[in-house]
């Protein structure tokens, strides 16, 4: 079985759908951003913090070409910005099926709210940040989709029943 990836803007259940889609599917589970604190010892927020966003973005390319020699059928989830560089949408296609799930700024703005693990997004007006990278990420995630599925509304249970009938 091809990897399958989860890809899309902060917020978009990649990683709720994810697990779930694992748990259902029997395969195993890998959270990018997790993996990746993991490895550094420290959280996303620290790395942003410590050792900037350029640093965070070279260890998401790093990582993702060690997916590539790895063990295949995993559900992938990633973070929100690994589209921006175009060699991480070059290897993202290499890596298996990539499934955008594609969600409007408002719920974006509903569904993390408050959160403070999420460097990006501590800023004076969220709601405005959210729509201004969405509108520059928008196309950078369809350009490296195979699949885009509509997140706004659907319960995220429902959203990993399809892609487990229909993708895998
Ligand atoms: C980021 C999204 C985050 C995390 C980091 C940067 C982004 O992941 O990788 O804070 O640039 O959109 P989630 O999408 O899982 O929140």
């Amino acid at each position: 079985m091809k990897n399958i990836i989860l890809i899309g803007y902060m917020g978009c259940g990649k990683s709720t759908i994810g697990r779930n889609l694992a748990k259902i599917s029997g395969c195993k589970f890998l959270d990018m951003d997790r993996a990746i604190e993991e490895k550094a010892g420290k959280s996303i927020m620290q790395i942003f913090e410590q050792d900037g966003e350029a640093a965070f973005r070279d260890m998401e390319t790093a990582y993702l070409q060690e997916l590539l020699t790895a063990e295949k059928g995993k559900i992938i989830s990633t973070g929100g910005g690994i589209p921006v560089r175009e060699e991480n949408r070059r290897l993202l296609k290499q890596l298996g099926t990539v499934i955008y799930l594609k969600v409007r700024p408002e719920t974006v703005y509903e569904r993390i709210k408050g959160d403070k693990t999420r460097p990006l997004l501590q800023c004076d007006n969220p709601l405005v940040r959210i729509q201004e990278m969405l509108k520059i990420r928008e196309p950078l995630y369809e350009d490296c989709a195979d699949i885009i599925i509509e997140a706004d509304e659907r319960k995220q249970q429902e959203i990993s029943g399809q892609i487990k009938e229909d993708i895998l």
